[in-house]
C-alpha cells in the first residue's frame, strides 16, 4: 500500500533521527561501531561473484539516484587494489584531515567519496598491499572518515567473496547487500556463491541487479541481447531474490563514466520513487 509505505518512511525517518544506531545488524559481534561523530542511518553494500559486470558502476548509479531524490549519501570504495568510483566522478583531490578524522572528497552533487585513489599521488599507482592490510583500510574507511550525517552509505566491494567482502560484512553495520551480474558471468554458481557468503553472514539480500543485460539498437530501438539470453529471473526464482533493476548496455554510460560525469547520466533508473520506497522497508 503506498499510503502504508510513506507512513513507514516517516516512521524511519523519526526513529533515524533519534536512534541513528538503529538499525538491524546492531548488536552483532565484531561490528565496529560507528565514529562518535558521524550518523550514517543505513550502510548498503554492492556486491558481485565477479569482477567486471558493474559494481562500481552501480554504487555509483544508486549513490546519485538517491541523492537526486534529496537524501544524503556517501560512498565507501571498498575496492583497495582496483579503485574505480574517483575516476567516475572526476574526483582527484585529496582527502583533508579534520582532527584525527579524514575529511571525505564532495562530488559535484555533493555525495562525500572515500577511496585510496584519492590519497594516492598518481591516480595509476597500483596498491600492493595483502589482505590483512586491505581490510584494515576499508575499517579505516568506516571508523575513522568524518562522513557526518548520512542517510545512505553505499559500498563498492571487490569482486568475488575475498578477505575484504568478509570484513565489510563482519565489520560494518550492512542494512543488506545488492548483489550484481551480467549475462557474462555464464556461470550461475558464481552468483550464487556471493548469494550464500552473504546469507552465511546473515545480511539480507535487497536484490539483484543484472547489468549490461541488452543493448538499445541504435536504429530501430530493439532490444539486442550481445551476451545471450538474460537469466536473472532464473537466478531470482532459484534463489527467492527479487530483481531490482536491469541495465542496458549504454556506450553512453560508458563515455560519462570515463570522463567522470557520472552524476549526469539522465536515465538513472536509481533516481525513481520506486527505488526509494522499495528500500524504505530496508
Ligand atoms: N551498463 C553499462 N553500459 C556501458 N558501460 C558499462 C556498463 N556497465 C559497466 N560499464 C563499463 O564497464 C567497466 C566495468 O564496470 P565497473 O567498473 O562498474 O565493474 P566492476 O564490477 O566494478 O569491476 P571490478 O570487478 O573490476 O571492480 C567500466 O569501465 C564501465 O564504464
Ligand atoms: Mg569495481
Ligand atoms: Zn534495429
Amino acid at each position: 500500500m503506498p499510503g502504508q509505505k510513506e507512513n513507514n518512511r516517516e516512521n524511519n525517518k523519526v526513529n533515524n533521527q533519534e536512534a541513528p544506531q538503529d538499525h538491524a545488524a546492531t548488536g552483532k559481534p565484531g561490528l565496529i561501531p560507528q565514529n562518535e561523530l558521524n550518523e550514517i542511518n543505513r550502510v548498503i553494500a554492492i556486491m558481485s561473484g565477479k569482477g567486471g559486470v558493474g559494481k562500481s558502476l552501480v554504487s555509483a548509479l544508486v549513490a546519485v539516484g538517491l541523492k537526486k531524490q534529496g537524501l544524503t549519501v556517501g560512498i565507501l570504495d571498498a575496492d583497495i587494489t582496483g579503485p574505480s568510483i574517483p575516476r567516475m566522478f572526476g574526483l582527484y583531490e585529496h582527502p583533508t584531515p579534520l582532527g584525527d578524522l579524514i575529511l571525505p572528497v564532495k562530488s559535484k552533487l555533493g555525495i562525500m567519496v572515500i577511496s585510496i585513489n584519492l590519497f594516492i599521488p598518481e591516480e595509476d599507482e597500483p596498491v600492493i598491499w595483502r589482505g590483512p592490510l586491505l581490510a584494515n583500510v576499508v575499517k579505516q574507511f568506516w571508523k575513522d572518515v568524518a562522513w557526518g550525517k548520512l542517510d545512505y552509505l553505499i559500498v563498492d566491494l571487490p569482486p568475488g567473496t575475498g578477505d575484504v567482502p568478509l570484513t565489510v560484512m563482519q565489520s560494518l553495520p550492512l542494512n543488506g547487500t545488492i548483489v550484481v551480474s551480467s549475462p557474462q558471468d555464464l556461470a550461475l554458481m558464481v552468483v550464487r556463491k556471493a548469494i550464500k557468503m552473504t546469507k552465511m553472514m546473515n545480511i539480507p539480500i535487497l536484490g539483484l541487479v543484472e547489468n549490461m543485460s541488452y543493448l538499445n539498437c541504435p536504429a530501430c530501438g530493439e532490444k539486442i541481447y550481445p551476451f545471450g539470453p538474460s537469466y536473472v529471473d532464473e537466478v531470482a526464482n532459484k534463489t527467492g531474490l527479487k530483481v531490482i533493476e536491469v541495465l542496458p548496455l549504454e556506450p553512453d554510460l560508458t563515455a560519462l563514466c570515463d570522463r567522470g560525469e557520472i552524476e549526469e547520466y539522465k536515465n538513472n533508473p536509481f533516481a525513481q520513487g520506486n527505488f526509494l520506497s522499495f528500500l524504505v522497508d530496508v
